[in-house]
């Protein structure tokens, strides 16, 4: 097959899948390109959180092991409604694990060992850069008169100022939580 007929069959493969959208091409490609972003984000904060679910040891065991199984139960909830939103926009969402690993800004932790005071501190560290990056996708939104995104996120936002205070207290001079 040629260049040309390849590219065409492409165009036609997308156009199956576009969404019909009022808000427009630039509307579309800009924010459903923050909101992939912050999809491939989002799991792999979610892996993390899980991650130390799985791997936390010391005294206060049960404590952070639930805190951290709560958090990653939430922040798995987001994914569906961020990659919906991407398709109601007439975008395509992630794919796959490769996808999620290309697009994700933030990064894993794949220690052998990590000590729970630094679960905690790494973990809110995520969910405050994840919370900036949220509210620069609200105001792409804000700019594009996308208040259905708008109005997702700041939901999300609101989750992830909550995940962070509860981090921060958990971790006050090893505190137990009650
Ligand atoms: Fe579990």
């Amino acid at each position: 097959m040629s260049k040309t007929a390849k590219s065409e069959v492409r165009s036609r493969e997308r156009a199956r899948i576009n969404t019909p959208t009022d808000l427009g091409d630039r509307a579309r490609e800009d924010i459903s390109g923050a909101v992939n972003a912050l999809l491939a984000d989002t799991f792999s904060l979610y892996l993390k959180t899980k991650n130390f679910h799985w791997h936390v040891s010391g005294p206060h065991f049960r404590d952070y092991h639930r805190l951290f199984d709560e958090q990653a139960a939430e922040i798995l909830s987001m994914t569906d409604d961020l990659a919906e939103r991407v398709r109601r926009l007439g975008g395509s969402t992630l794919r796959s694990i490769g996808h999620i690993s290309r697009l994700q800004r933030s990064s894993d932790n794949d220690a052998e060992y990590v000590d729970p005071q630094d679960m905690l501190a790494e973990l809110r560290e995520d969910n405050q850069s994840l919370l900036a990056r949220m509210r620069e996708a609200h105001d792409l939104c804000d700019e594009h008169r996308d208040v259905a995104t708008a109005s997702i996120l700041e939901e999300f936002i609101n989750d992830a100022e909550k995940r962070a205070w509860f981090l921060f207290e958990a971790s006050r001079s090893g505190g137990t939580m009650h």
